[in-house]
Parts: C-alpha cells; sequence; structure tokens
C-alpha cells in the first residue's frame, strides 16, 4: 500500500502543524505542502525548517469567499492528496471546497459548544467544570462536521495560562491519532 499524502493548512502558530510534522512525516505519512492564507503566519518557517514546502495564498487578494475556495482547489487537486489536515486554519470554507476535498479539523472545544474563533476563552469562563478538544470532518458550516474524536478535562481551579497548556496538549496528542484514523493507518 503507497503512502498516504496530505497537506496541511494553517493561519498562525503552526504549533499543531510542527507537532503533526515531526510526529508522522515522512515515515507514517507524506505531508506534501503546507498551505497558508497568512503571509506573516509564524508557521511557516516551522514547515520550512522540517523540510516541508510552503504555498502561501492570501484571502485578501481575492473578493468573495467562492474565488477564494476556488484557488485553493486548484492548488491542492494536483497533489493528489488523500486528505487535507486544517490545523488552526482561520478561514470559512465553502461548499466549492469542501464538496472537492476532504478534510479534518481540531477545535479547542467540546463541539458542538463553543464554535468559532473565541472557543478557549469562551469555554474556559463557562460555568461548565469540564473542558475538551474535538476532531472533526469538515462541511460547509463552522465547526459542524462530524466528530472523529473527543477529550475531555476537569477545568476546576485551572488558571488561564494553565487550561491553554492543557488545551494545547491535548490537541497535540489527539490530532495525530485522528489523522491516523480517518486514513485508517
Ligand atoms: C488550535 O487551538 C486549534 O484547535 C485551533 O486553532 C489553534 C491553532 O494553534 N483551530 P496552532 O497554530 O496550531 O498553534
Amino acid at each position: 500500500m503507497s503512502i498516504k499524502r496530505v497537506t496541511i493548512l494553517f493561519s498562525g502558530e503552526g504549533g499543531n502543524l510542527e507537532n503533526i510534522i515531526k510526529k508522522l512525516h515522512p515515515h507514517t505519512i507524506e505531508i506534501v505542502a503546507a498551505i497558508t492564507n497568512n503571509p506573516l503566519a509564524n508557521g511557516i518557517p516551522k514547515a520550512q525548517k522540517l523540510g516541508i514546502e510552503t504555498i502561501v495564498i492570501d484571502h485578501r487578494d481575492f473578493k468573495k469567499r467562492e474565488e477564494f475556495d476556488q484557488a485553493l482547489v486548484k492548488i491542492i487537486t494536483p497533489l493528489n492528496i488523500d486528505l487535507a489536515i486544517l490545523a488552526g486554519f482561520m478561514r470559512i470554507l465553502t461548499p466549492v471546497f469542501t464538496d472537492n476535498i476532504k478534510a479534518i479539523n481540531i477545535h479547542p472545544s467540546l463541539l458542538p459548544l463553543f464554535k468559532g474563533a473565541h472557543a478557549i476563552e469562551e469555554s474556559f469562563n463557562s460555568n461548565m467544570k469540564v473542558a475538551g478538544v474535538s476532531t472533526h470532518l469538515v462541511n460547509s458550516q463552522l465547526d459542524s462536521g462530524d466528530i472523529i474524536d473527543q477529550v475531555c478535562f476537569n477545568k476546576e481551579d485551572m488558571d488561564f495560562q494553565t487550561f491553554k497548556n492543557k488545551i494545547t496538549q491535548i490537541e497535540h496528542e489527539l490530532f495525530p491519532k485522528s489523522i491516523k484514523k480517518v486514513l485508517l493507518l
């Protein structure tokens, strides 16, 4: 069986990006490119340092979401990938993307709670006793595709920094597992 090919899409720090490359590339999956919509993303040098080609496609160069998504599809299709991995990719995708590319995402809450860009703060500030991380298939609704895996923890008495560190630690354990699960590895 040939090794599965993936691309990783990211917008910022690239902590998950770096972790996935270090844990899975190139023995378990081949990361053929890392794609970002943000020319200043801190993840760019992280990927390059680990030998991954990076592609910048700035969403601000496109008038409509659909046009940006079409351009993304045009870049991704010839890469012949089995899966696109959204690792902190801060764009809402339209059916132009989701009907053509199989993708998974990681989200720092127990979905369907706290969708969107402020999940960490909202989850921390909620009166719930638990919080967590979800991985899910991507569809055109924000943070709404079928859930792949979830991990939850007790957040009572945690300060915000400890809470954020816990989320990161869980993300870095969970995402590689979910990627392997979806790729049947
Ligand atoms: C993570 O918390 C992820 O769950 C969310 O965006 C954040 C990205 O962090 N979707 P990083 O860029 O991987 O460090």
